[in-house]
Order: structure tokens, then C-alpha cells, then sequence
């Protein structure tokens, strides 16, 4: 590989933070660089005792020989970027495109001020929204006025494309799902951008004759957090007994829980362009299945998932993950 593309396939929070973690460590890349949206989207980690949103940083900073770069397309809020950086330690590999757009206090204010956004839509009131209006309407601050993030600055694009033809591993980390994508979600409850794999390419300036892979990450019982339709959305009861809930990492929003939808998956496998699956939660789908490391140890339960899952996004699926930790999963890349 050379250039790998890592998107979510339903509503976002597929775990695609943990396989960005475990493909870093294993192809080794030279930058992991994220688009999508903004801080409304957040990635779940421990750091010590503590449980933090990471939410401007890319989820690959765990990988340590990488740079961390923020790609052109994406809303970035200093004052959450730099406290990021501070806590994580990653200051010296971690920068941004000069040209990302900035939010503002304003923004932040509009967003939760808005009936619209945050009370139909359901928006996550970090201010994307709004900033991303102002940028179409080309009255956005961009990274490059402000002073503070002077030495975080680079032409992201260049950067890239220059690694790529050097032949190294670089990955391009995409945030939220694609049914919350503008174009191709569930309107008029979406994000404020597309989600996919193609835009998750444009925001880092890589041409798509340059991606070599698309893995769209699937969980294998989809949440949803916000308004909007969820077509196989159970019952609180119903997850409660399968013992499944879950929180938002930005609002800590109680996320709406669903069955495997594979009429979603097969869309969005398509519109992805995906070349490879990766399915997360299979220890939800017979929990016998929890911390497993070979597909002979699955049980015939998650064969028989997996199977259809597979059948259904008309790829195969070679990452399937069996637990939050990131050596809890099966790697099947390179297998016939
Ligand atoms: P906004 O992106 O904050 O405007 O929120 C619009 C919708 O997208 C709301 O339903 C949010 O809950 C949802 N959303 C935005 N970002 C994420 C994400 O990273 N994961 C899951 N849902 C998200
Ligand atoms: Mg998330």
C-alpha cells in the first residue's frame, strides 16, 4: 500500500480510531492525516486514568513515528487544537494546512443558539455548521491569520503528495459516517460537508488517481447520535438486554443503537469506492467472540455475520475487531 483511506460507514463512531491505530503500527506510515468536518467529531482514549474526546488531533497519534497532519479541508478550533496538543505531548509532529478555516467563539454561539441546528437537527453545537456557511460564503478566517498557530502551519497537500511519490505509507483518516454525509445522508440531518472517501481526499489535496486503498470501517451494531432517521434503530430495551449503550464523546449524548443494516452498507460501500471492509464489534455479535485473534477461533455465530456482511458490501472484509483494545483484532490483509 500507499496511500490508504480509512472512512466510517454508517452514522459515524465505528471504532475507525482504533483500526487507523492498529494499521499504523503494522504499515508503519510516515503521516496519518485526517479530514472530515471539524471538532465535532471525537475519538475516545485513556490517557492514565483519565478518558479524553480527542477531537482536532488525528485518532493516530497513538502511532508515535508518524506526523500528524490536519488537512486542508478541515474547521479547526485553536483553543481546542492547542490544549490537545498540550496534553497529548504531541507538539514537534503535529501540523496543519495554512489554509484550514477557523471557528470562532461566534460560530460556537450560532450553532447552539440556533433552534434549527441544534434543537432539529440535533447538531453537536461545536460550531462546524456555521463556520462552514462562512467559508462558503468566503468570509472565514483561515489558520493563516492566526498568530497562534504560526508554527503549526504547512502546505498539508505538498507534504503529502511528496511522500507518495517517495512510495511511503501515508493514511488518510476520515471522521464521522457516511449517513451523516451533506450529499448522501439522511437530509436534512447530516453534517455540514460530505463524509466520504472522496472527500476525505480532497480535504488533504490527494488526487484520487493517488489512493491506492478505501477501508470502510462497519460496526456491527450501527449507532446514531442526533435526530434523523435509523431505519434499523432497536428499542432501548432491546439493546439494554444485549447489554449495549453507549455516549457521544463530544455531547455524551446517549447514542441511538441499531441492527446491522446491509442495504446501508452496500451503498455506502459503493459510494465509498471501498476496496476492503472492516467490521467492529463482532463480541457483540456472540460475545464468545470477545479479545479473539485468528478467524479460526470465531465461532460459527460471526462466520455466519460475517459471511453476510461481507455478501452484502460486495468486498471483502479483512479487519475484524473483537474488543477495545488494539491488539484485540483479526487481520486479514495479505491472506488469499
Ligand atoms: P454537526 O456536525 O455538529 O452540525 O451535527 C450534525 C449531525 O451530525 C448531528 O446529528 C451530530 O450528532 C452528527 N455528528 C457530527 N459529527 C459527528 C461524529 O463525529 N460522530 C457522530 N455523529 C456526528
Ligand atoms: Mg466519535
Amino acid at each position: 500500500m500507499t496511500c490508504t483511506i480509512i472512512v466510517g460507514g454508517f452514522f459515524g463512531d465505528e471504532g475507525k480510531g482504533k483500526i487507523v491505530a492498529h494499521i499504523a503500527s503494522h504499515d508503519k506510515p510516515t503521516i496519518i492525516s485526517r479530514g472530515g468536518v471539524g471538532p465535532n467529531a471525537g475519538h475516545t482514549v485513556l490517557v492514565g486514568d483519565h478518558e479524553y474526546g480527542v477531537r482536532m488531533v488525528p485518532s493516530g497519534f497513538v502511532y508515535k513515528d508518524a506526523r500528524l497532519f490536519i488537512g486542508t479541508g478541515v474547521l479547526v478550533d485553536p483553543r481546542i487544537f492547542l490544549h490537545e496538543v498540550e496534553f497529548l505531548g504531541v507538539k514537534g509532529r503535529v501540523f496543519m494546512d495554512s489554509r484550514c478555516g477557523i471557528i470562532d467563539e461566534e460560530h460556537i454561539k450560532r450553532d447552539k443558539g440556533s433552534e434549527h441546528l441544534a434543537k432539529k437537527i440535533g447538531s453537536t453545537g461545536s460550531g462546524c455548521g456555521p463556520a462552514n456557511a462562512d467559508r462558503v460564503l468566503r468570509s472565514l478566517r483561515l489558520a493563516r491569520d492566526v498568530p497562534e498557530l504560526a508554527e503549526y502551519l504547512i502546505d498539508v497537500p505538498m507534504e503529502l503528495n511528496t511522500a507518495i511519490d517517495r512510495g511511503e505509507n501515508v493514511l488518510l483518516e476520515g471522521t464521522q459516517g457516511f449517513g451523516i454525509s451533506l450529499y448522501y445522508g439522511t437530509y436534512p440531518f447530516v453534517t455540514s460537508k460530505d463524509t466520504s472517501a472522496s472527500q476525505i481526499a480532497a480535504d488533504n489535496g490527494v488526487g484520487p488517481t493517488c489512493v491506492d486503498d478505501v477501508i470502510v470501517v462497519f460496526k456491527a451494531y450501527p449507532t446514531r447520535v442526533g435526530e434523523g432517521p435509523f431505519s434499523t434503530e432497536m428499542t432501548k430495551q432491546e439493546s439494554d438486554e444485549m447489554g449495549i449503550e453507549e455516549f457521544g464523546t463530544v455531547t455524551h449524548r446517549r447514542r441511538r443503537i441499531g441492527e446491522w443494516d446491509g442495504n446501508m452498507a452496500r451503498y455506502s460501500a459503493m459510494i465509498n469506492g471501498c476496496t476492503q471492509a472492516a467490521i467492529t464489534g463482532i463480541d457483540r455479535v456472540d460475545k464468545a467472540c470477545f479479545g479473539v485473534t485468528t478467524y479460526q477461533k470465531l465461532t460459527q455465530k460471526a462466520r455466519d455475520f460475517l459471511a453476510q456482511a461481507e455478501d452484502e458490501i460486495g468486498k471483502p472484509i479483512t479487519l475484524i475487531s473483537t474488543g477495545p483494545e488494539i491488539s484485540q483484532i483479526i487481520d486479514l490483509r495479505g491472506d488469499p
